[in-house]
């Protein structure tokens, strides 16, 4: 077996088209109301090369990824979640906006589970759409060895596409050794705290290695993009195969699918896209960053049934933001290599280079790393925040807010996104500000945290209080 590397990669990957086609996502079962999700050690391999050898993951319900969950607009879910694995963990659903004590922190909205316990979600999601859900404690680690998986909302009423013209993808950038395992003894480098995050050098759709999906031929397919990476930023370029945008983060673009003008489009690590197209011929979906690396392969089928139209979803009922009752707050962004040399402060110390080394702390929101005994910012439940966030790091962060979505209201510097839409996640660019803003409409303890998971671990990680 070859060292991986990305060249490397594109000539095994060149193999794929012997490949059966790739059975779809599993969707979670739910019996008597209650979808059970249990998290183990699980063996999986995710190299299709003949020699590469399976890695020792942790996942759901013995996949990886895990089962996609299923859920509709304004009906209670219950998750019945048991940990099997060595140590603690959590789930949290991204992008849901449900009551705090079912968002899955550990040590901020609940208690970690420990090996052998289990906890029940219970929450009704308001919002239809595309999410995902992850493990929420050393995330840094947990994630990267397998625990996430896709979640559907579907909306409340309305026409769906059936399950062959309605495709989730969730696509995972690990770093395989030369044996195609996971390459588990660099998990927590430094190198990466402190700088790009963990990268990979090898994408999965949905755990599959290159796999082949059959689209509808010629009819309306919708593909659910989840970049559910450590780090990576991945880089894809949908109007080469026609793909039009329906939605960022679950919530529709306005009245119809539109066409991104710039290119590449930018999927952050837990952004979501969902794309529209009307395949004619079987084309790949590839990582355009550099020599372009072709990693999920569609074949076209023309399905036994009629085949559904596409109707555009209807917005979600968001709070819109006040223009004019707004408190504004600002959050600057600094630290890990190649930074400013503004001071950085750790639990109430003031970090010098020892100090780096012995918390592996390295980035800090308003100079503070990690600051987690109080909220960076508190409002009253009902009040619109506008939020200056300045990034003057040398480094790209995806930066996520918990149980809200936001507007993206203006950013400086070098555009790396579509603006005025609907986020949970927003990518900024080094030495960009933007402004975002929201109405703070849900009680509780939120997060707020850069989802590039190392750069979290290492400091980029507070929380806001609504009360
Ligand atoms: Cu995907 Cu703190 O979250
Ligand atoms: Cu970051």
């Amino acid at each position: 077996m070859p060292q991986i590397s990305r060249r490397d990669a594109i000539k095994i990957i060149g193999g794929a088209a012997a490949l059966v086609a790739t059975p779809p996502a599993l969707f979670a079962k739910e019996v008597d109301g209650v979808v059970e999700l249990i998290a183990a050690p699980v063996s999986h391999k995710l190299h299709h090369a003949e020699d590469a050898l399976a890695s020792n993951l942790w996942g759901y319900n013995g996949e990886i990824s895990g089962p996609v969950i299923k859920l509709r607009q304004g009906r209670e879910a219950i998750i019945r979640f048991t940990n099997l694995l060595p140590e603690p963990t959590s789930v949290h659903w991204h992008g849901l906006r449900i009551e705090n004590s079912m968002d899955g922190v550990s040590g901020l909205t609940q208690q970690a589970v420990n090996p052998g316990e289990s906890f029940v979600y219970k929450f009704t999601p308001p919002d239809a759409g595309t999410y995902w859900y992850h493990a929420h404690n050393n995330s840094w680690s947990q994630v990267a060895r397998g625990l996430y998986g896709g979640l559907i909302v579907e909306p409340a009423s309305g026409p769906a596409l059936p399950e062959d013209q309605d495709h989730i993808l969730v696509i995972d950038d690990w770093r395989l050794d030369a044996n195609g395992q996971l390459d588990k003894d660099s998990l927590g480098a430094q190198m990466d705290w402190s700088h790009g995050g963990r990268l990979g050098n090898w994408l999965t759709v949905n755990g599959k290695s290159a796999p082949k999906i059959m689209l509808r031929s010629g009819a309306a397919n919708l593909l659910r993009l989840v970049n559910a990476s450590n780090s990576r930023v991945l880089e894809l370029d949908p109007l080469k195969f026609g793909g039009r945008i329906v939605a960022f983060d679950g919530q529709p673009v306005p009245e119809e699918p539109i066409e991104l003008h710039y290119r590449p489009l930018l999927l952050g690590p837990a952004q979501r896209v969902d794309l529209l197209i009307y395949p004619e011929n079987p084309f790949a979906l590839e990582e355009v960053s550099g020599q372009a690396f072709p990693f999920c392969f569609f074949e076209l089928a023309s399905g036994a049934t009629k085949a559904i139209g596409y109707t555009h979803p209807r917005p979600n009922d968001l709070p819109f933001p006040s223009s004019t009752d707004q408190l504004e707050f600002s959050i600057r962004m600094t630290g890990g290599a190649m930074g400013t040399l503004d001071d950085i402060y750790y639990q109430g110390e003031k970090l010098d280079m020892a100090g780096f080394q012995r918390t592996q702390q390295f980035w800090a929101f308003n100079g503070v790393a990690n600051l987690m005994e109080q909220p960076i910012l508190a409002v009253k439940h009902g009040q619109t925040v506008s939020l200056q966030i300045e990034n003057s790091t040398a480094f790209m962060h995806a930066m996520h807010l918990h149980g809200h979505h936001f507007l993206i209201e203006d950013r400086d510097g070098d555009g790396v996104e579509h603006d005025s839409l609907w986020r949970d996640t927003f990518l900024i660019a080094p030495r960009q500000t933007t402004r975002i803003s929201f109405v703070a409409d849900n009680v509780g303890k939120w997060l707020f945290h850069c989802h590039m998971l190392e750069h979290a671990a290492s400091g980029m990680n507070a929380w806001i209080e609504v009360n």
